[in-house]
């Protein structure tokens, strides 16, 4: 199969459906613009598995995914799109760099809940926009922008409620949008503990990414936990 991208934690294959294309979840993990990287075994087939859960559920919600199926434990079927340029992140309780950035205190709660849009570009970082700027750079319209926060927010609601009655709290995520050919956006990428935040809510317990960023360990057990918990 033709590779189409290759990035830090998927391959994107074409498929023999011009429309379609086969994502590959590999086991490397990186942080902060990849200076940390390591092979977590398992990792890709975990993300794979809960991925695909929760794009099922989206979809069965009627939130348009890119997501058609998952076909092997390291691969899923979707639409191809064209992804655009923004990384958006929905806050409901702060940690990670909004502590950082602007000394809002550790766990305050965003009600309601908090969106943010990243400038999806590895060479500047990832750095942090606003609205105008996704507009000055024509990276969306103005529509566009409305039926992207309308989504997220959307998501957001879906996965806590769903994610609440595993005893998992929905901390933040972060989401990647596409377009179809036909101009219709969906979300896109992967929806994982690699791209959320995980608070287990009986022990506090990280069950994300922020195992390997702070070298807390274990992070393929508490993957696990999440996929085993989100299956029942
Ligand atoms: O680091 P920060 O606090 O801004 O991360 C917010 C959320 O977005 C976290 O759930 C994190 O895992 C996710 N994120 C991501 N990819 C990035 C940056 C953040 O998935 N490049």
């Amino acid at each position: 199969m033709e590779k189409l991208y290759e990035g830090k934690a998927k391959i994107v294959y074409q498929t023999e459906n011009p429309n379609h294309v086969i994502i590959y979840f590999k086991d490397e993990a990186t942080a902060f613009n990849a200076q940390k990287k390591d092979i977590i075994e398992g990792k890709g087939i975990l993300n794979n598995k809960i991925s695909s859960i929760f794009f099922t559920l989206l979809n069965q919600a009627g939130v348009k995914t890119h997501f058609i199926k998952q076909i092997s434990d390291r691969e899923m079927l979707a639409y191809k799109t064209k992804i655009i340029p923004i990384e958006v992140v929905v806050r409901n309780l702060a940690t990670g760099s909004i502590v950082k950035r602007l000394g809002i205190p550790e766990k305050t709660e965003f009600n309601p809940s908090l969106i943010e849009f990243y400038y999806k570009n590895d060479a500047l970082g990832d750095p942090i926009i606003c609205y105008e700027h996704v507009l000055v750079m024509k990276l969306a319209t103005e529509e566009d922008v409305k039926t992207i926060k309308e989504m997220a927010l959307k998501v957001n609601q879906i996965l806590r409620d769903f994610l609440i009655k595993h005893d998992i709290i929905l901390v933040d995520f972060k989401l990647e949008f596409g377009k179809l050919d036909d101009g219709t956006i969906v979300v896109a990428d992967e929806i994982s503990p690699d791209t959320c935040r995980f608070w287990d809510a009986k022990t506090g317990e990280r069950m994300d990414k922020d195992r390997f960023r702070l070298n807390l360990g274990d992070l393929a057990k508490y993957y696990q936990e999440v996929l085993e918990r989100i299956e029942k």
